[in-house]
């Protein structure tokens, strides 16, 4: 196998070609893999060819799949596997509600968040439905001594579906809003693969920060996400058929772009990888 890996910003994103990811890979390949997903956060594999199984198994290489929560986007032919797709949403108007609008994390809401997100392209529109990314690691490294310090140690909860969340998320019974889990989680996340902290904000789901009043905290909160996602370490793909795109939910932030004619069909497979409760920093050794 010759592999070609290809920088696609100064800070995230790599892509790589010559993979054949249908294929068996040695356990050498899947370790270097791995090493390429956790350093790049973002990694693009061209020019697959995948039934809804092997794309699992691609998957696979990176982590265990968890199920999707919600089972109307589930594959009826292979529930492992679930899809993102414009032809289901919901009019609103001339413009439909997308799936994945302003920059997120998925289901931080979770215990234990998925580490990792993949989707692989099958229709693509001809011009627009980029997906973005930008680095929450380099935004944090990018902040003053000051505000590192002032957010250590700090802790948001995260639920369902923040008071303030303007999106239009899938819609629950007041009973299935009453299960939906949620969780507290440091605001400076550490992410165990590359040893490297994070700013985990995600405005959609932060209800709270212990020990501030409300709008101390979101104001925080609004400063943290204004920083992280003004475009300074950013990655924006514009997919190609036969895309596996696969990101680091613990280094960026990712959010679907809506500029394309909704008449033209987009449609994705989509998994979620098992994570670990969100570390955060790691005492310094005195
Ligand atoms: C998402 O996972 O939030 C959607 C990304 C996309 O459709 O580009």
């Amino acid at each position: 196998m010759t592999m070609q890996v290809r920088p696609l910003t100064d800070t995230l994103g790599a892509e790589i070609i010559g993979v054949d990811l249908a294929q068996p890979l040695d356990d050498v390949h899947k370790r270097e893999l791995y090493r390429l997903f956790v350093d790049n956060a973002v990694v693009v594999f061209r020019d697959q060819h995948f039934t809804p199984q092997q794309f699992a198994a691609a998957a696979e290489i990176f982590g265990e799949i968890i199920p999707e929560q919600f089972p109307n986007y589930r594959l009826p032919e292979f529930p492992t596997v679930s899809f993102l797709s414009n032809s289901d949403l919901e009019k609103t108007g001339k413009k439909r509600a997308v799936r994945g609008e302003g920059f997120h994390t998925d289901h931080s809401n979770y215990e234990a968040p998925p580490k990792a997100t993949i989707l692989y392209g099958i229709d693509i529109p001809t011009s627009g439905g980029d997906t973005e990314f930008v680095s929450v690691q380099a935004a944090y490294d990018d902040l003053s001594a000051q505000t590192k310090q002032l957010i250590a140690g700090l802790r948001a909860t995260h639920a369902y579906k923040s008071q303030r969340d303007q999106h239009k998320s899938t819609v629950l019974s007041a009973d299935a809003l009453a299960k939906t889990p949620s969780a507290r989680h440091p605001l400076a996340r550490f992410n165990p693969d590359n040893g490297r902290l994070g700013l985990f904000v995600n405005p959609g789901r932060v209800t709270g920060i212990d020990g501030m009043e409300e709008d101390a905290a979101f104001d925080l909160m609004d400063k943290l996400y204004a920083h992280a996602t003004r475009g300074r370490h950013l990655y924006r793909h514009v997919w190609r058929k036969g895309d596996m795109v696969l990101w680091d939910n613990r280094s960026v932030l990712h959010q679907a772009t809506t500029d394309y004619d909704m008449e033209e069909r987009r449609y994705l497979y989509r998994v979620l990888l098992k994570g670990e409760v969100p570390l955060p920093a790691p005492r310094q050794a005195a």
